[in-house]
């Protein structure tokens, strides 16, 4: 353990934030130390993946302990799908290219996200018409109540857009390693409108590497202009609201979801809203697209929640819609 942990290269917002101690978490059993160690302080504790999914005040008086288990292999055929695995503290990104250069396709989609694999369940992340649910087949993980390892099946997590049960039981489960199942039978997901050139013949490395051109011109480096991707979830709403948003906006995108509701587009809203581009203090809405949040250097964390509680006010004062907030504030 580190006392007195500087957090702002351990964010992808670049805030500047210090946490009483931290920790390092290289092996499973380093878990139920770091928690008994939290226990006997009477401290808070919290695993940090690549933090690209959090807002830091400036001070956490608890312990970060950085995910670091390392693994990752391939365990074969299982019926019509071949099963990867991969330890909690893997960068996602060099994860996905890693499946490629296996020839194990299934994740190409998925290129390019930051952060750490263990991360991935928690929101369930999702891009270019894929989810991670999609390939999840199930994880290990740490339950701080019971002090118990526990195996989570894909019907057991609870996967939405955006959502899982690890994600409502708030920090109580650290997953540990995390299993895929890559369907043998490979072809491209290419229902995402800028994948529509693709051919069908097309391989997995040119649909990775159309994601990454994609990402690259769309959202803003966060090693240059912190960011953490997506500031507010795509609300979504009954479709008669959205039909009704229609009538009056007709450029309005609707997703037609499952359930028969519909999603929204938040990056839409707020760009109507005025605040494409616009700045407070150190911090501000990217010009290349209004879902992300930027801190363009010397910003905090109270401005860019007084950014974040301007734009949810606006949003809501002019369409009726109530935006939450994807990264959480720890
Ligand atoms: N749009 C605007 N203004 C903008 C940008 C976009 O009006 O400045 C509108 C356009 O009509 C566009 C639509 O919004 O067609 C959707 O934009 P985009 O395809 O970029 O997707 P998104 O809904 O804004 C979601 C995910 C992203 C993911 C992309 C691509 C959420 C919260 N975000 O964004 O995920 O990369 O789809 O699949 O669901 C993230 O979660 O951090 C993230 C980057």
């Amino acid at each position: 353990m580190k006392p007195d942990f500087d957090l702002q290269r351990h964010n992808t917002f670049g805030l500047p934030a210090r946490a009483r101690w931290s920790a390092v978490l290289s092996q499973p059993t380093d878990v139920e130390l770091a928690w008994e160690k939290a226990q006997s302080l009477r401290l808070p504790l919290r695993v940090l993946g690549g933090g690209s999914n959090v807002i830091f005040r400036p001070f956490f008086d608890g312990i970060i302990a950085m995910m670091e288990i390392k693994g990752r292999s391939v365990l074969g055929r299982q019926g019509e799908h071949t099963l990867l695995q991969a330890g909690a503290g893997e960068d996602w990104h060099e994860f996905v290219l890693w499946t490629l250069s296996q020839n194990v396709p299934g994740l190409e989609n998925l290129a390019g996200i930051p952060g750490k694999v263990g991360a991935a369940p928690i929101q369930n992340i999702g891009a270019y018409g894929l989810e991670m649910a999609d390939r999840f087949h199930s994880l290990l993980a740490y339950d701080l109540e019971n002090k118990n390892t526990i195996v989570f099946n894909k019907d057991d997590c609870g996967f939405g857009y955006r959502q899982s049960v690890f994600k409502k039981a708030a920090g109580r489960f650290i997953v540990l390693s995390v299993t895929f199942a890559m369907p043998n039978d490979w072809a491209p997901q290419l229902s995402y409108q800028g994948l529509s050139e693709l051919s069908p013949d097309t391989d997995p490395q040119t649909v990775a590497q159309t994601i990454i051109a994609l990402r690259n011109g769309k959202l803003p480096d966060w090693r240059k202009f912190g960011n953490a991707g997506s500031f507010f979830h795509n609300p979504i709403v009954e479709s008669a609201f959205a039909a009704e948003l229609r009538k009056t906006h007709s450029d309005a995108p609707v997703y037609p979801q499952q359930d028969g509701r519909s999603k929204l587009s938040a990056a839409w809203l707020i760009e109507r809203c005025g605040f494409k581009g616009s700045r407070l203090g150190g911090v501000g809405v990217s010009e290349r697209h209004a879902l992300v949040l930027v801190n363009y250097g010397d910003g905090t964390q109270e401005q860019l929640e007084s950014l974040a509680d301007n734009i949810k006010s606006e949003v809501l004062a002019r369409f009726g819609v109530v935006l939450h907030q994807e990264p959480e504030t720890i």
